[in-house]
C-alpha cells in the first residue's frame, strides 16, 4: 500500500470519525463488532486488531460504501439544534417505547422456557436496569444538557459531558451483556414467536443505542468541548 492509497488513509483515521462522516459505516462496524461509539478514538487499524478482525477486510467493506448512492445524509451535516431534535425523537423516544415491551417479553420467555439450555437467564433484569439508568441519563440530557447547548451556554458543560461520557461507557458494557446473554441474538432451533420477537427487538435496541451513543460522543459533544476536557 502506498501512502496515497485511500484505503491506507481510512485505516489511519479514527473509527469515530469514519462513523461520523461515511454514511453506512456504522452498519459495517456493527457487523465486524467494532466499537465506534465508546472507543471511537481508536484508529481503524487499532480497533480492528483489538477485536481480532482483519483491518483489510473492514476497509474493503467501507470502500464499497462510497459507490452506494442511496446513502442517507450524514448527521455531521445537521446543525446542532437539528441533531439534538433528531437524537430525542429517533433515539430517546425509541428506547422509551422499546424497553417496557422487551422487559415483558423477556420475563415471559425466561419463565416459559426456564428448562431450555439456551434460555437467556437474567436478560429481563439487565433490560430493567438499562431502562431505569437510561431514563435518568436521557432525562438529564433533556433537562439540562440539551437546553444549555441550544442556548450556546458553556457553563458547566465540560463537566456534564464528561459524566455523560462515563455513563455511555456503562451503557456500552450493558450492550455487551445483552450480546452475551442472547448469544449475539442467535435464536435456538424452533424458538417460539415470543423468543423471536424478543431477539429481533433487543438487537434493534442494541443497534439504536450504539448509534445514539455514537451521535453524542463523536458528533454532538465534540462541537462543544474537546474529547479530553471534563473526562
Ligand atoms: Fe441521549
Ligand atoms: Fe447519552
Amino acid at each position: 500500500m502506498t501512502p496515497q492509497d485511500p484505503s491506507t488513509a481510512l485505516r489511519t483515521r479514527t473509527v469515530g470519525d469514519i462513523a461520523a462522516t461515511l454514511p453506512g459505516a456504522t452498519a459495517i462496524f456493527r457487523k465486524f463488532k467494532i466499537d465506534f461509539c465508546c472507543n471511537g478514538g481508536l484508529t481503524l487499524d487499532g480497533a480492528a486488531q483489538r477485536r481480532g478482525v482483519d483491518p483489510v477486510e473492514v476497509e474493503r467493506a467501507l470502500d464499497a460504501l462510497s459507490t452506494d448512492t442511496g446513502a442517507a445524509t450524514a448527521p455531521t451535516a445537521m446543525g446542532s439544534d437539528a441533531l439534538i431534535d433528531h437524537i430525542q425523537t429517533r433515539y430517546h423516544e425509541a428506547h422509551r417505547r422499546a424497553l417496557p415491551e422487551l422487559i415483558a417479553l423477556s420475563r415471559k420467555v425466561e419463565a416459559v422456557h426456564r428448562e431450555h439450555p439456551r434460555v437467556p437467564a437474567g436478560l429481563a433484569d439487565v433490560l430493567r436496569q438499562m431502562e431505569s439508568e437510561l431514563e435518568q441519563h436521557m432525562a438529564r440530557e433533556e433537562a439540562t444538557l440539551f437546553p444549555a447547548m441550544r442556548r450556546r451556554s458553556e457553563e458547566g458543560l465540560a463537566v456534564a459531558i464528561g459524566e455523560l461520557r462515563h455513563e455511555h461507557d456503562d451503557q456500552g458494557a450493558q450492550l455487551r451483556s445483552l450480546e452475551r446473554l442472547t448469544d449475539d441474538f442467535t435464536l435456538p432451533e424452533g424458538a417460539c414467536r415470543s423468543w423471536q420477537a424478543l431477539y429481533v427487538g433487543t438487537a434493534q435496541l442494541a443497534d439504536d443505542l450504539t448509534e445514539h451513543i455514537h451521535l453524542e460522543n463523536n458528533i454532538l459533544f465534540p462541537r462543544f468541548v474537546t474529547a479530553q476536557s471534563g473526562a
